[in-house]
């Protein structure tokens, strides 16, 4: 049993069934990395995980629970984060304020000190985000406006935003969709290092493969939907159909 389970999911958008017959367990405490072509169901799929969208049918179960019809903050407190295609962080903001947001629990329409057990007043909310600063080895930026940033740092303060609400699960789409190869490679460390010194399992969407087979234990290839084939990376590699339907653009 894997700590996300996938089972049967379909999805349909008017007429166009962007996934069906979804089947996907993840493991705890690896990387499993989901690629396919533009359109392939991806980020609906991971939409699915974090109550954006309501799958038509199957099920998704997170530790034993099903997260179908939770709402999103109910989902973050089971334990899943998840870190958006584009940085979700206040330019206007410093890096410390950023960091601070995680603190607190957006519930229907107010903000709430609960997002976290160890986190009750001001001062732990202080506490909190400088000790996730100095683990992201950011604390010396705390004072820039974010928006100040390079691409790659502003990724690195979004992840960090995510794992100080100390996740079991994290959700990564595209994290490194647009960026330079050294913001690339900066994002890739951070990950690697993530993956080393914490107890947590990453499902990533991803584009680029030099991501994918730098992190990835386990990958799945999504086509049209549907699962394609999942194997380890050094059996995707090789894969025919994988290369026919969606290497052989990008290997
Ligand atoms: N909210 C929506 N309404 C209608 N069609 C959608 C919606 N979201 C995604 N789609 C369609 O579903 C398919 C899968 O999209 P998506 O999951 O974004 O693919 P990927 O992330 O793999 O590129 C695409 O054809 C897309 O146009
Ligand atoms: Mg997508």
């Amino acid at each position: 049993m894997g700590i996300l389970e996938i089972k049967n999911v379909g999805k349909r958008f008017g007429g166009l069934q962007a996934l069906s017959n979804v089947n996907l367990s993840v493991a705890e405490n690896t990387v499993h990395a989901i690629i396919g072509p533009n359109g392939a169901g991806k980020s609906t799929l991971l939409n699915c995980l974090v109550g954006k969208l309501i799958p038509d049918s199957g099920s998704v179960m997170f530790d034993g629970q099903s997260v179908l019809g939770r709402a999103p903050y109910e989902i973050n407190q089971m334990g899943i984060s998840r870190v958006f295609q584009t940085p979700e962080i206040f330019g206007d903001l410093t890096v410390m304020e950023n960091m601070m947001i995680p603190c607190f629990a957006k519930r229907d329409g107010a903000f709430e000190l609960n997002a976290l057990p160890s986190v009750r007043n001001q001062k732990d909310v202080v506490e909190h985000a400088m000790h996730m600063l100095e683990e992201m080895r950011m604390a010396d930026k705390r004072h820039m406006h974010a928006a100040a940033m390079s691409r790659g740092d502003k990724r690195r303060l979004e992840i960090g935003m995510c794992l100080s609400q100390e996740p079991r699960l994290l959700l990564l789409d595209e994290p490194t969709a647009g960026m330079a190869r050294a913001d690339t490679n900066n994002t890739i460390d951070l990950l690697k290092q993530i993956k080393e010194e914490r107890d947590i399992t990453i499902a990533i969407i991803e584009h680029d493969m030099h991501v994918v087979f730098s992190l990835a234990d386990r990958i799945t290839v999504l086509a049209q939907g549907t699962p394609l084939v999942e194997d380890s990376p050094e059996k995707i590699k090789g894969h025919p159909k994988v290369r026919e339907a969606y290497l052989g653009e990008s290997a």
